[in-house]
């Protein structure tokens, strides 16, 4: 069982709740988070004997020392400065195999990707993770790749919308009775810390989703806001021809068209369409939707 686990970046969604979790773990093994800024680190890591922070820089490859590991999980961020998501994809992931090959006691990586990361092309913004597989997927003994599918805190948004007179939500998730996969961030934290600390893996790579304990669509969405706030909520849905400008009112012009083509990915006749099957080898998480939204309703109250 791994004793040393580094963490990078720390400070992504999914790599703070598995810190979190591998804190709270009885195996208590020693963590060494990678942020490129310290000043974010938590002030419940910070203060834990178990916890180690340091400087680095996935884009740039600096800090990335896992030299005393014997596993590492990486998070792929994605990037919305203007840089291809494609070359930086390509970047960070071969700065991430150079630090591995430099550290040659890491026998584990669990990798962070998404459902749909198999495809070369059609899934937009994914491609970050279709390249990250691709680059790490042989670097070290034991390769671990999870696809969760979207984050349920990803429409903590709607929370904030509801609070609008008359309160509208408005959702790409079309037709109504169409649902996604989706996954909370404790089901994420919990199934990604297990699997680091393991104590006998899978044939790698090993690829493997992580699901929710059901799929959920705009129906969904918008009874869980009902049922947090307390609110009627009218719900507007972002017909296909529409996302293009929807999604230009959230992100800069060059990410807008990957968004579009990864949103028209999981609509019907989608490239990942046909990929929402729990099967085999997939985890099926037990947090619904509403209780992960209502988490952070309440924190925010
Ligand atoms: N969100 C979803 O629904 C979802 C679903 C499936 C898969 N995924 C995958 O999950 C991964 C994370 O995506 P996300 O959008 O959810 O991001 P996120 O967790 O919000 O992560 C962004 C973080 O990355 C850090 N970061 C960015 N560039 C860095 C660098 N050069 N060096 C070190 N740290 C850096 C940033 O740190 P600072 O604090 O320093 O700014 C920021 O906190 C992606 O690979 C994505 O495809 C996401």
């Amino acid at each position: 069982m791994p004793r040393h686990i580094t963490v990078v970046p720390a400070s992504t969604k999914a790599g703070r709740e598995t810190i979190r979790v591998l804190l709270a773990s009885e195996s208590k093994p020693l963590v060494r988070g990678i942020y490129r800024d310290t000043s974010k680190v938590p002030a419940e890591f910070a203060s834990h004997s178990n916890f180690e922070a340091v400087q680095g820089d996935v884009g740039t490859g600096a800090g990335l020392d896992f030299s005393r590991s014997d596993a590492v999980f990486y998070i792929p961020p994605p990037i919305y400065d203007g840089t291809d998501q494609g070359e930086w994809a390509t970047q960070t992931a071969t700065n991430v195999k150079s630090a591995l090959e430099s550290a040659p006691n890491v026998q584990r990586l669990l990798l962070f990707s998404s459902v749909g990361s198999q495809y070369n092309h059609g899934v937009g913004i994914l491609r970050l993770n279709h390249i990250s597989d691709k680059i790490l997927e042989n670097s070290v003994p034991e390769v671990l790749i999870i696809r969760p599918g979207y984050f349920h805190e990803d429409w903590a948004h709607l929370l904030e919308i509801a609070k609008a007179d008359p309160p509208v939500l408005e959702s790409w998730l079309t037709p109504l009775e169409h649902k996604v996969p989706m996954v909370g961030l404790q089901d994420i934290g919990e199934t990604c810390a297990e699997t680091l600390l393991a104590e006998s893996t899978k044939p790698s790579p090993y690829y493997f989703k992580l699901f929710g304990p059901r799929h959920y669509g705009s129906l969904d969405l918008r009874s869980a806001v009902e049922e947090i706030t307390g609110k009627e909520v009218q719900l507007k849905i972002v017909e296909r021809g529409e996302l293009p400008s929807f999604f230009a009112k959230l992100l800069p012009p060059t990410y807008v068209q990957e968004l579009v083509d990864m949103t028209t990915a999981v609509l019907p006749g989608g490239t990942m369409a046909g990929d929402f099957e729990y099967d085999e080898g997939t985890v099926r998480g037990r947090v619904e939707l509403v209780d992960s939204l209502r988490k952070l309703y309440t924190k925010e109250k």
